[in-house]
């Protein structure tokens, strides 16, 4: 029997895991006339080539990868990587030399103005390092601002805006002006004026770059907690490991103007594609970011877990399980949520891993 699914006609209807941008094969020169840059890096040549021979400075020489619907990827990598250049390229902000970035299979590229901005209205927000804001309007005012630019009637963008304030806990704060608040309250304004507009993407450029690290590590949760309750796809830019690893269900790592490599952050610890990546995650502390499931295995002799033994939640951060793992009669069996058995995880894989990160974190191993 032949099941035929309905064709996808809106944005929000895209699957878990699927593609929602597809971008391939993405350029960006800096110059009036891109074709010189353009033929030279068509050949491989590198930024710094391209800026000694052409005196022209490239964002971004190559880029392809895909975003899926729901998860949050982070792109990191050195200052002048082409990181911010990437995220704008998105939505065009600033216009691609070159390459195709398909949202929901459509190349934004070839759109108008004025279908791009139907689009963007529609899908898009982007919360920006510096806040933003207007300094002489409310909260209330700041986060109803990008449905104001858009034309909302304004009993509904206030209504809009003050859930969006309540969401990031500043309900009672909405005419406050931004001089008044805090940092963390300023950007948690700029959280709330991108999610007024209900976006199914986010794209967020260094957005907690600027804060005090436990008001950073508070916008972090409270970020993954919005992102539970609605599974939007972000896309957020840091250039800090630790902060990449706690958000991230994917990374990209981008070095001179390319992406040195994608991966789920337990991938890219495990297998760090060369030594820039390497450098980047020394010293981040690896119990912290591998969880059960990423060293649930198969048990050596195939043989189920012993019962009777009480299973361990795949969520569950390495430095919570030593001690049971240690104290264990045998292999832990590792369950899903959904209570769905992924694997056993044993004292020998436990601590193969961390040993594994040491070295990593001294950095003295090479391929
Ligand atoms: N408007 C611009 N004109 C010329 N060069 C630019 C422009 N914007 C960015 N660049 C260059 O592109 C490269 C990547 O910059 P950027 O994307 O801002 O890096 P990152 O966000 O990773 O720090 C840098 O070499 C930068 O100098
Ligand atoms: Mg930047």
């Amino acid at each position: 029997m032949t099941i035929i699914l309905p064709t996808p006609t809106r944005s929000s209807s895209t699957a878990p895991g699927e593609a929602r941008l597809a971008v391939r094969h993405l350029r960006k020169v800096f110059a009036d006339d891109l074709r010189p840059a353009l033929a030279m890096l068509r050949q491989g040549a590198s930024k710094a080539e391209v800026l000694e021979r052409l005196n022209v400075s490239v964002g971004v020489v190559e880029a392809s990868f895909d975003i899926r619907a729901g998860e949050i990827f982070v792109i990191m990598g050195l200052s002048g990587s082409g990181k911010s250049t990437i995220i704008r390229l998105l939505n065009r902000l600033i216009e691609p030399s070159e390459g195709e970035i398909r949202l929901d299979g459509r190349d934004l590229t070839r759109l108008s103005r004025s279908e791009l901005v139907a689009v963007l209205r529609r899908d898009m927000s982007m919360v920006f390092q510096s806040f933003a804001l207007l300094p002489n309007r409310t909260a209330l005012e700041n986060a109803a601002f990008g449905l104001e630019v858009a034309g909302v009637a304004k009993p509904v963008r206030r209504k809009a805006a003050l859930a969006a304030l309540e969401r990031v806990g500043l309900g009672a704060y909405a005419d406050r002006y931004p001089r008044e608040l805090s940092g963390g309250m300023q950007q948690r304004v700029g959280l709330a004026r991108a999610l007024a507009k209900n976006p199914t993407i986010m794209l967020m450029d260094e957005a907690f770059s600027a804060l005090d690290p436990l008001i950073r590590s508070d916008m972090q949760d409270e970020l993954l907690r919005l992102q539970r309750e609605d599974a939007r796809t972000i896309v957020f830019i840091s250039h800090d490991a630790e902060e990449a690893m706690r958000l991230a269900d994917r990374i990209a790592v981008m070095e001179d103007g390319r992406i040195a490599q994608i991966g789920t952050p337990a991938e890219i610890l495990r297998a760090p594609a060369d030594d820039y990546v390497r450098a980047f995650f020394r010293g981040v502390d690896i119990s912290r970011v591998l969880r059960a499931r990423d060293l649930a295995g198969p048990s050596s002799d195939g043989a189920p877990p012993l019962s009777g033994l009480e299973p361990v939640a795949a969520d569950t951060p390495l430095h919570a399980l030593l001690g049971r793992v240690a104290m264990a009669p045998g292999p832990l069996p590792v369950v899903e949520a959904d209570g769905r058995l992924v694997g056993v995880i044993s004292r020998a894989a436990l601590l193969t891993a961390l040993d594994r990160s040491g070295t990593a974190a001294m950095g003295a191993r090479h391929g």
